[in-house]
């Protein structure tokens, strides 16, 4: 497991990150996708585990799910669990949002 922590306070990575936006972050070596929801951050895999399409460009519903832009596969954004479609699960990181910024925790 890693922790790593993007900005230097909560103040940064809220004006970092606009709400309802899905942003690129490298967090050591991986890119990964953060999905800013009023103040609730998703961390997730940048890919669709589909056929691998950008969820950077993906879109997200009321009911907390990320959906690929490419055949519009549906993901759980707290599990992971894909809920329309047929392929694996999405892998979500956990994130916590600290006095010193937002902490992503990587297995
Ligand atoms: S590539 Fe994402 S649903 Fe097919």
């Amino acid at each position: 497991m890693k922790k790593f922590t993007l900005g230097n306070s909560k103040e940064q990575v809220l004006n970092m990150i606009p709400k309802q936006s899905i942003k690129k972050v490298l967090v050591g070596e991986h890119k990964i996708a953060l999905l800013r929801i009023e103040d609730n951050f998703h961390a997730f895999q940048a890919s669709c585990p589909h056929r691998g399409a950008s969820l950077l460009e993906g879109t997200f519903n009321q009911r907390g799910e990320i959906i690929c832009p490419l055949h519009h596969y549906r993901f759980d954004l707290n599990t992971g669990d894909v809920k329309a479609g047929s392929c694996g699960d999405l892998e979500i990181y956990r994130t916590e949002l600290k006095e010193n910024g937002l902490e992503i925790i990587l297995p």
